[in-house]
């Protein structure tokens, strides 16, 4: 089984980005993460696109390949139906991660489209909120 793991714009530079709100970790640790998370049976197919678009044919792709999405889609969280349109094609659990607690920052980060599809959302665990997720998708997914 497969679980894609999503990140949107700007990710490419976790550990660099803001690392007073972000943290110094890589998208590489992720990885890691997700992998030991993930466990037996298993395989994580972490992404990272800056386009729009690069998300949503990866959701698309991921309707035959996966058995259930983890997803930071970072500022297209806040702006993108389309990014939303795409996940309610998908048939499998849906969990959002945000590294950053949002809810304690501006308002424009309050709202999520993509929590309207999400069966779950995680928000300020850092990247430990990916392993989280993982674990979440694992458990809705083991026979
Ligand atoms: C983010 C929060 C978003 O508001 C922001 O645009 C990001 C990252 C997070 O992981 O905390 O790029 O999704």
């Amino acid at each position: 089984k497969t679980i894609y793991v999503l990140n949107g714009p700007n990710l490419n530079l976790l550990g660099r980005r803001q690392p007073e709100i972000y943290g110094r970790e890589t998208l590489d640790d992720v990885g890691h993460l997700c992998r030991d998370a993930a466990g037996e049976g298993y395989q994580i197919r972490l992404l990272q696109s800056n386009w729009e678009g690069q998300i949503i044919d990866w959701i698309h792709e991921a309707r035959e390949a996966a058995c259930g999405i983890v997803i930071n889609p970072a500022a297209l969280t806040h702006t993108s139906v389309a990014v939303l349109d795409a996940l309610n094609t998908f048939e499998g659990p849906v969990i959002e991660v945000h590294i950053s607690q949002v809810h304690k920052r501006e308002a424009f980060r309050h709202h999520s489209y993509v929590s309207m599809r999400a069966d779950g959302v995680i928000a300020g665990l850092g990247i430990e909120g990916y392993a989280a997720a993982t674990r979440r998708i694992v458990s809705l997914t083991r026979d």
